[in-house]
């Protein structure tokens, strides 16, 4: 395994172009089962979840060619409709090629997805929601069976709760089931609407209305194009709290800053000085921020991605701060590490309580989650002395090389074999 070495009071200057999003170009990804002709996607970040992604579709058959950020995804031959357990196992976005496959084979068999263990993270509005378009499922020994007898057929699908998986699983079955789908309540999260105009793109027909309504007229076949992955708003607003953390001129650029609202009002409130321009957040330093009140909530709330790097922030500003997560119920485990670098945080069920002005100490951590683990490589950025940063696999599911990317903007940070 690897481990990070990060020396502390870092420097951080200039500028990054944030290229494109990992939670977007997943489910794009899987959008290549839909159809037998080539779908060509660009700006595309070199991630392991992407790797593993086109390990996945290549298991069914897929032809895939990649190029430096760009793929070439064509499905005309597939050979099977079993989920290698494996790749699965390690990433919950698995759960996505469902709803493709059952829409243009008529079955699929995969088992229970894995990734962050930020919670139960259960699939039941993506199984009731292709039922409604009439498959049927079965799980067995670890597995989800799922099958039509003919074709899918369009409906009107009222879901529980904005999820975005299930929108994107229900969004991308409905574009070739036979007839009109409605999703009510669905996810509105930038990378919806970046899954539907690829799909669009392809010759879907699909309507999203930013009230939560999706409107799909489905179709017989999908054909060729290619997509330019959006940028990343979880890597942008990343870099954004880095460079409030450590107080420098800093500039995150290639971005779509409205994607990012819900962060630069919460840092403002804070006392940040943002420049904020369309396609760029430019950092400037301060002299004093305060403690806040945030919850997590579906887009366009403060996204639950973000949450684990700015109660890092909250940690070093003047005054307490308090934290509710809504969206998943097991997402405080970076709590005790951040408190092991000198944080001091209560968790009270699904609430934590950040006491503010603490100077940080490096020290010995472990990564659990993907955005938890960066949380834990701000914290030490900033803490004084040198840290380590034990178990970064999941670290690297999101973002690309970080020694490279954050070693090339000034501070000291290695990567060890362990
Ligand atoms: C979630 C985030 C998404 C983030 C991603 C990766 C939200 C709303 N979604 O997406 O922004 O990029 O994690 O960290 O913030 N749920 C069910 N049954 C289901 C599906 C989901 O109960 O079938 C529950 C989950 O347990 C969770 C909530 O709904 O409490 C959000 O899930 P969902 O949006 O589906 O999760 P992801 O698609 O993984």
């Amino acid at each position: 395994m690897d481990r990070l070495i990060i020396k502390g009071k870092a420097d951080l200057k200039g500028s990054i172009q944030i290229k494109g999003s990992k939670n977007s170009a997943l489910p794009i990804m899987v959008s290549a089962l839909l159809s037998k002709n080539t779908l060509k996607l660009k700006n595309l970040p070199q991630l392991d979840d992407i790797d593993n992604m086109s390990k996945l579709l290549g298991s069914y058959g897929a032809n895939i060619k990649s190029k430096k950020d760009t793929l070439e995804i064509k499905c005309c031959n597939i050979i099977n409709i079993d989920a290698d357990y494996d790749i699965v196992r390690k990433m919950r976005a698995s759960i996505l090629i469902l709803g493709p496959l059952i829409a243009r084979f008529g079955k699929a068999r995969i088992s229970l997805p894995g990734g962050c263990a930020i919670g139960t993270r259960p699939i039941d509005i993506h199984l009731e929601g292709l039922r409604k378009l009439g498959a049927n499922f079965q799980v067995e020994n670890g597995y989800v069976v799922g099958e039509v007898e003919k074709q899918l057929i369009g409906n009107h699908i009222a879901l529980p709760f904005p999820s975005v998986g299930a929108t994107e699983n229900i969004m991308m079955a409905a574009s070739i089931a036979k007839g009109k789908t409605i999703i009510e309540n669905a996810a509105r999260e930038p990378e919806i609407n970046d899954l539907a105009m690829a799909l669009n793109k392809m010759g879907a027909k699909i309507n999203v209305k930013n009230n939560g309504i999706i409107k799909i007229d489905g179709v017989n076949s999908l054909s060729e194009t290619s997509h330019k992955i959006m940028s990343d708003r979880i890597v942008a607003g990343t870099f954004v709290i880095a460079a409030v953390m450590l107080n420098k001129k800093f500039e995150v650029k290639d971005i779509e800053s409205n994607h990012l609202e819900a962060l630069t009002s919460s840092l403002t409130e804070m006392g940040a000085k943002l420049k904020i321009k369309k396609t760029s957040i430019q950092i400037m330093p301060t002299t004093k921020l305060n403690g806040i009140k945030i919850q997590t909530a579906p887009y366009p709330g403060f996204p639950t991605d973000l949450q684990a790097q700015i109660m890092a922030l909250m940690s070093l500003v003047n005054g307490n701060s308090q934290i509710k997560e809504n969206i998943f119920e097991n997402r405080f485990m970076h709590v005790p590490e951040l408190n092991r670098l000198g944080a001091k945080i209560r968790v009270k069920k699904d609430i934590a309580l950040i006491t503010g002005n603490r100077n940080l100490k490096g020290a010995q951590v472990m990564a659990s989650d993907l955005r938890a683990s960066v949380s834990l490589v701000l914290a030490a950025l900033c803490a004084e002395g040198e840290s380590v940063i034990n178990r970064v696999y999941h670290l690297d599911r999101g973002y690309e090389k970080i020694e490279h990317t954050l070693g090339s903007l000034g501070p000291s940070i290695k990567r060890e074999k362990y």
